[in-house]
């Protein structure tokens, strides 16, 4: 772990007026939490578009059970890419609809190809992928 080095930075006056706004609304307790967390999301974006390192990501999916063969279809291609799936959780949320939450780890071109494949398969009322990092490499 590098240790923390202060630098100044110089910005216009609205600007800063509007980020100190942002980071109050965001309910930071100073502005180098805030930059930090800035730079870091940055950081997260650019690895999550170079794609030569794994990252993790979150897919849920809602649809109801009683669609055709919708269910069984939906655990065949999870079994063919079972390994970028960490785990999944089923939740009965009434008598016809289920959410299932499914956490993945791996390439990214691997993990939105999964997901591309659930979200579409006829059936699915909707879907979501939410990408984020391991957290390795990142200060
Ligand atoms: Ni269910």
């Amino acid at each position: 772990m590098g240790k923390t080095i202060r630098f100044g930075v110089s910005l216009n006056s609205d600007l800063l007026e509007q980020f100190d706004s942002l980071c109050e609304e965001r309910s930071y307790p100073n502005r180098s939490e805030a930059i930090r967390d800035l730079i870091r999301s940055v950081l997260v974006e650019k690895e999550q578009q170079e794609g030569d390192r794994d990252i993790a990501g979150v897919l849920s999916l809602v649809y109801d059970h009683h669609f055709s063969d919708l269910a069984q279809r939906l655990v065949e291609i999870q079994h063919d890419e079972h390994d970028v799936i960490l785990t999944t959780m089923h939740v009965h949320l009434d008598h016809h609809n289920c959410l299932e939450v499914l956490i993945l780890k791996g390439g990214g071109e691997a993990i939105r190809r999964l997901s591309d494949k659930l979200i579409s398969t006829k059936g699915v009322k909707h879907g979501k992928l939410t990408l984020t990092t391991t957290g390795q490499g990142l200060a």
